[in-house]
C-alpha cells in the first residue's frame, strides 16, 4: 500500500491572501494598462545593503577563497564571534546578561518561529494573537497541535486565540483557558503595536506561574523609538525560566534575502528536568547545519560603529514612511494605529466595511495596494495594513492619492 501523507497539512486552507491580492491587482492592470498602481503590501524591505555590510561580505568571501582562512561548516549554533557580539551589544546594554552560550544562530526568524514548537509535547496548547503572522499557527497545524478549520468563524479547533482589536490597544488579556506555549510578538506584525514593559511583565508573571512558556517574536524590535517600550522580554524580572526570544537581521538591517537572525534559549529555561537549550542544541545537530561564514560576519558588519549608523539611516528612512502614513490618514480622518515603534501601519476601515471591500476602494480609487487585516486572524476584519517599505516618492504619493480618494 502507498505511504500515507501528513494529513495535517490538508487542514491548513490554501496561501490564500496573498496570491487573491495579486489576482486582483492583475485584473485592475488589466483594466487600466496605463494606470500606475503602488503596493504598500510589502512587508519585505527596498533599500540595498548598508556599505559595511557588503564591504564585510566581500572581505569574507576572499578568506573563503584562501587555503589558510577557508571555512567549512559553520557550528550548528553560530561562530562565538558574533553570539559574544549579540550578547554584548544587544543585552548588555539593556542589563539583560545574556551570555553567548544561550544564543542560537539561524537563517532567519521565520525558520525558527515554525521549529521552535518541535521541542515541545505533540499536545501541548498554543496560544496566538489574532490577528497574527501566520508562522506560529501554520507550523502547529503541520505538527498536529491543532484541531480541524472551521469555515465559519476562520478558526482552527483547540487553538486559543487572544484578539488584538483597539479595544484591549492591541495588547492580549491573559487567556481564560490556559495555554502550556504562547506566542508573542511585539512590535507586532501586523498591528504595528508595542507593548509596554508592565504588561509584558504581567505575561511573565503569568507564565511563571502557571509554568507555560513563552515564544517572544522580537523581529521589528530595531524599529521601536518610544524609550518606554522593551526592547527584550528578558528586561521584565523572572522572563529567563519561562520566555524564548526569537530576532532577526532581515528587518534591522535589511537582510532578507542574506538571512541571518537567532533565538535566545536562557540556561533558566528548563522543563521536565531538561535545560531546553540542550534540546535546540540537539535539534539542530540533526537538523541543521549552520549560517555560512560569510553571513555571520555580515552580521558583525551591522555592529560596527560605520553598520550601526548606516543602519540607523535605513531605519529612520522607513520610520520617516511610516510617519507619513499614519499623519497622512490621519488627516484624511482615518481611524490608525502602529507606525510609530514599528513599520507598519493599521487601519479601521472606515464606516464599517470589509478589509476586502476596502482593498479594493483603495486599490480601483487612489491606485494603493495594501494588505487586508481579516487575511492575518477573524480579529483583523475590519482592519487594513499598510507598510513603511516603499520608497519615500511612492509612499508619499500612495498618501495624496488617498487623501484625494
Ligand atoms: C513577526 C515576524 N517574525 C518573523 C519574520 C521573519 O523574519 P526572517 O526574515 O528573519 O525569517 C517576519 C517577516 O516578515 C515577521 O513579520
Amino acid at each position: 500500500m502507498a505511504v500515507s501523507i501528513n494529513k495535517n497539512f490538508l487542514k491548513l486552507p490554501g496561501n490564500y491572501l496573498f496570491a487573491e491580492i495579486a489576482r486582483r491587482v492583475d485584473e485592475e492592470q488589466k483594466q487600466h494598462p496605463g494606470r500606475e498602481i503602488i503596493r504598500l503590501g510589502i512587508g519585505d524591505v527596498t533599500l540595498p545593503l548598508a556599505p559595511a555590510v557588503v564591504e564585510a561580505l566581500k572581505q569574507a568571501s576572499e578568506e573563503m577563497g584562501r587555503q589558510e582562512t577557508f571555512k567549512g561548516y559553520a557550528p550548528y549554533e553560530g561562530y562565538d564571534f558574533l553570539r559574544e557580539k549579540i550578547a554584548s551589544e544587544d543585552y548588555g546594554p539593556l542589563g539583560c546578561e545574556i551570555s553567548a552560550d544561550e544564543i542560537f544562530v539561524s537563517d532567519g526568524a521565520k525558520g525558527d518561529c515554525a521549529n521552535v514548537q518541535e521541542l515541545f509535547a505533540p499536545d501541548a496548547r498554543i496560544a496566538i494573537c489574532d490577528p497574527v503572522y501566520p508562522v506560529y499557527l501554520d507550523s502547529n497545524v503541520m505538527a498536529g497541535r491543532t484541531g480541524k478549520y472551521q469555515e465559519s468563524t476562520g478558526m482552527f479547533d483547540q487553538v486559543i486565540y487572544m484578539p488584538c482589536t483597539r479595544e484591549n490597544g492591541f495588547v492580549p488579556e491573559l487567556p481564560k483557558e490556559q495555554p502550556d506555549l504562547i506566542y508573542l510578538c511585539f512590535p507586532n506584525n501586523p498591528t504595528g503595536e508595542a507593548i509596554s514593559l508592565e504588561a509584558l511583565q504581567r505575561w511573565v508573571d503569568y507564565a511563571n506561574q502557571t509554568g507555560a512558556v513563552i515564544l517572544y517574536d522580537a523581529a521589528y524590535e530595531a524599529y521601536i523609538s518610544n524609550s518606554q517600550i522593551p526592547h527584550s522580554i528578558y528586561q521584565c524580572q523572572g522572563a529567563k525560566t519561562c520566555a524564548i526570544e526569537i530576532k532577526s537581521f532581515s528587518k534591522k538591517a535589511g537582510f532578507t534575502g542574506v538571512r541571518l537572525g537567532f533565538m535566545v534559549i536562557p540556561k533558566d529555561l528548563t522543563r521536565d528536568g531538561v535545560a531546553i537549550k540542550d534540546l535546540w542544541l540537539r535539534r539542530q545537530g540533526s537538523k541543521y547545519n549552520g549560517v555560512p561564514y560569510i553571513i555571520q560576519r555580515a552580521g558583525m558588519a551591522v555592529y560596527t560603529d560605520e553598520g550601526k549608523r548606516q543602519i540607523r539611516e535605513q531605519i529612520a528612512y522607513y520610520m520617516a514612511n511610516a510617519a507619513e502614513i499614519y499623519q497622512g490618514l490621519k488627516a484624511a480622518g482615518y481611524e490608525v494605529y502602529g507606525g510609530v515603534d514599528s513599520p507598519y501601519v493599521w487601519m479601521k476601515t472606515p464606516g464599517g466595511i470589509t478589509s476586502w471591500d476596502f482593498f479594493d476602494r483603495l486599490l480601483k480609487e487612489a491606485g494603493v495596494v495594501g494588505t487586508p487585516g481579516s487575511g492575518f486572524g477573524p480579529s483583523g476584519e475590519g482592519y487594513f495594513r499598510l507598510t513603511a517599505f516603499g520608497t519615500k516618492e511612492n509612499t508619499q504619493k500612495a498618501i495624496d492619492k488617498i487623501k484625494n480618494m
